[in-house]
């Protein structure tokens, strides 16, 4: 049987714990999952997967290159698998038309830097990781989230992720595949 590729670049390990949630629902429905970083070492090739998954997340208005060059790269070989993407932001957080609009522009932005129209998109609100940044970064984010009346407390991380909807989103995927399985 053939495994669907959940292939994701994480700057800060969020992507990766929705990359690992999306293949546990996967593998529930009964189809092996291939969860990889996207790395230069590893090239996978999505026709030799049963569908394909990628996740990244937005940093600085821009998802990670080495994923939009890996996207744009096989974009030919991505149209013949059923394929979904998936766009981690903090943006995706804020319910307001504006934020919403520019969760939507990363993935129109995604769509059009790669030339391959997933067969589902998704945007997930992810995390402020203040114990995963080091000094610069934490100032940083410190100093945005302070204009837009977010938690500064950097002692701890939040998490604004909707994992009901990272599962639900999960076994809309498994249904593109061809005998799909019930899952629980
Ligand atoms: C340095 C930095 C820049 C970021 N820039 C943006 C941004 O431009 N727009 C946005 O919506 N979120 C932005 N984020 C939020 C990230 O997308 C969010 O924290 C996400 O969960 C990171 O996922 P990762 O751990 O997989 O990299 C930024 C986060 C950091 C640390």
């Amino acid at each position: 049987m053939k495994q669907v590729l959940v292939l994701y670049a994480s700057t800060h390990g969020h992507t990766a714990k929705i990359a690992s949630r999306i293949a546990d629902v996967l593998e529930r429905a009964g189809t092996p999952a291939d969860v990889r970083r996207v790395d230069a070492k590893s090239d996978p090739v999505p026709a030799d997967y049963a569908a394909v998954v990628v996740g990244a997340s937005i940093h600085a208005g821009h998802h990670q290159r080495e994923i939009v060059d890996w996207a744009r790269r096989h974009a030919t070989s991505l149209a013949t698998v059923p394929s979904a993407f998936v766009s981690v932001s903090l943006s995706a957080a804020d319910d307001t038309d504006e934020a919403r609009a520019t969760a939507r522009k990363y993935v129109d932005d995604f769509v059009e830097e790669t030339g391959w129209t997933p067969t589902r998109t998704a945007s997930f609100a992810g995390a402020l990781q203040y114990l995963e940044y080091d000094f610069f970064t934490r100032l940083l984010i410190k100093m945005m989230m302070r204009r837009g009346n977010h938690p500064t407390d950097a002692g701890q991380d939040y998490d604004y992720t909707d994992w009901d909807e990272v599962v639900r989103f999960a076994r809309r995927v498994a249904e593109l595949l061809p005998a799909a399985a019930p899952v629980s």
